[in-house]
């Protein structure tokens, strides 16, 4: 929001580039997901949804500050939902029921996008 005030203009501009960080990182996280899901490694997999999970913690904690952003709060938590599910799932050696919630978390991540990201 431009306020006409310098020093809000640069806050705005370094909470969006914490953002892209943040989202950066998770895109980072999720392909090595993907890559663990599909050589079935539980284990490490298990290791990346906790990170995910914080990721998108911090992701719904940014859309929640916003205060103007309903959508990204519970696109961030549903997020958070389908990890939670895709590790259980591996956890359960149940890797077809993970790669299925895992691209559900995909389009997920669009939907999003398609709402919050500016060049999409
Ligand atoms: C709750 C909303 C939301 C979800 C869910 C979400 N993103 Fe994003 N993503 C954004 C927003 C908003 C931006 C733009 C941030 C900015 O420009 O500051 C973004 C930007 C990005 C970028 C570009 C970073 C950059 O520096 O331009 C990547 C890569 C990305 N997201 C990956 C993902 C992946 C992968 C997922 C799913 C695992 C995901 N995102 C889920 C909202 C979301």
């Amino acid at each position: 929001m431009f306020t006409g005030r310098k020093d809000s203009v640069r806050i705005a501009a370094s909470e969006e580039i914490g953002a892209s960080r943040v989202l950066l990182a998770i895109l980072l996280a999720a392909a090595v997901s993907a890559s663990n899901i599909a050589q079935q490694d539980g284990e490490a997999a298990g290791a990346e949804a906790q990170t995910l999970d914080r990721l998108f913690g911090e992701v719904e904690q940014y859309f929640a500050q916003r205060g103007d952003a309903p959508d990204g709060v519970e696109m961030s938590r549903k997020s958070r939902a389908l990890i939670a599910a895709v590790a259980a799932s591996v956890t359960a050696k149940d890797f077809d029921a993970a790669a299925t919630t895992a691209s559900e978390l995909n389009r997920n991540c669009k939907s999003c996008h398609r709402l919050y990201k500016k060049d999409e």
